[in-house]
């Protein structure tokens, strides 16, 4: 059967603008990091897209190394877009990226001109598109002159391939010279994508979140549940297997994330359950209690998770004293995460 959109797809979503751009993003945009890759079947896959469409999430982020397999990801957006989203393209807001490994050899990986323009020609097709909305350099390349890196993604623009470009994981020394650079060609840099959530504040920590609100970049925060964690599901005695943390060669190990970490979890969840709100809801609210935060990236393995990631619409708001109680229940249960900041690799 083919979907036909909700016609009352935008009477919920709230939308910002990010940065000084004139591109707006629902509060809430839905990654295909790692849930539809390879062994996901096709209606299972429309059934979570459609019904995000239909309440609204405009935006869907992808990347070339996205699946398993790399690349799967993408090849099945792009079945999704033959079939079933064709008719909304100029209603979607569709990112694509490039920076870590896609193909063997020196021009799969990092930030040169070489791999950044290929793999975008890659993702196009992969996705059957002619142009994505949103290129990003997916990580920060030490190795590569940044005006190398900047350059591309000015190309990919006028090229007509993207209509705006983004940066992923760079630290605030290399934000600002990635803006100093772009704007220098004529090219706004639009948004950064980190990762960000109550255990995971190293943009607060760097400044990075300061130096895009003080340039007027936006900002979407990617694993704003820090991958699952602050739903809670690791925190009982349950069993994490069909759990992205049961997957022994994952993102996530359940058997590394420390005691501390639970504990401080625990005690968000109290304070959730304070607000009659689900954890991972009072997880996203916090990620957009920020006013330089557009959006909050998230994940689903399926639709009872969307639904309840997307009832944070009914209550945004935490007050300073809600937040002063995040904030000293999880000074002790900061944690890593996959993928690291690219600064770290200086
Ligand atoms: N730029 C980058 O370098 C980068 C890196 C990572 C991600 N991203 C982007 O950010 C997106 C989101 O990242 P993420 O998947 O790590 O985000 P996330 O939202 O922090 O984690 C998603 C996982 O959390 C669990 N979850 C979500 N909602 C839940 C709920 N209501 N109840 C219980 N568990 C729930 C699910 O885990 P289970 O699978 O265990 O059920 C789900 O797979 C990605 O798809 C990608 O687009 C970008």
């Amino acid at each position: 059967m083919t979907y036909r959109a909700d016609t009352a797809r935008y009477d919920t979503m709230q939308y910002r603008r990010s940065g000084k751009s004139g591109l707006k993003l629902p509060v809430i945009s839905l990654g295909l990091w790692q849930n539809f890759g390879g062994t996901r079947d096709y209606p299972s896959a429309m059934e979570i897209l459609g019904y995000a469409f239909d309440q609204g999430v405009t935006h869907f982020d992808l990347a070339n190394n996205y699946g398993p397999p790399a690349g799967s990801s993408e090849e099945l957006f792009g079945q999704v877009m033959a079939r079933d989203f064709r008719p909304y393209r100029d209603e979607l807001i569709i990112s694509t990226k490039a920076g870590y490994t896609m193909w063997p050899g020196p021009y799969g990986d990092l930030g040169s001109r070489k791999y950044l323009l290929a793999s975008l020609d890659q993702s196009l097709t992969r996705m059957g598109l002619d142009y994505v909305d949103i290129f990003y350099s997916h990580r920060y390349d030490p190795e590569t002159p940044l005006e190398e890196t900047m350059g591309a993604l000015a190309h990919a623009v006028r090229s007509g391939k993207a209509l705006y470009v983004g940066i992923s994981s760079y630290p605030e020394k290399e934000t600002r010279e990635a803006h100093r650079i772009l704007k220098e060609m004529g090219v706004a840099t639009t948004i950064h994508q980190p990762s960000y959530s109550m255990i995971n504040r190293w943009i607060e920590n760097d400044h990075t979140i300061d130096a895009c609100g003080e340039l007027g970049v936006g900002m979407i925060a990617f694993s704003p549940l820090a991958q699952g964690v602050l739903s809670g599901k690791y925190n009982s005695k349950t069993d994490a297997e069909g759990t992205r943390g049961g997957n022994p060669n994952g993102t996530l190990r359940a058997s590394h994330i420390e005691p501390r970490v639970l504990e401080a979890v625990d005690q968000v969840a109290e304070i959730a359950r304070s607000r009659g709100q689900s954890m991972v809801q009072l997880a996203l609210s916090w990620v957009l209690r920020r006013p330089e935060m557009t959006s909050a990236l998230i994940g689903v393995r399926n639709l009872e998770q969307l639904k309840d990631n997307l009832g944070v619409l009914n209550n945004l708001d935490l007050t300073p004293e809600e937040i002063a109680k995040i904030d000293e229940a999880t000074k002790n249960g900061q944690m890593e995460l996959h993928p690291r900041p690219s600064g770290w690799l200086r």
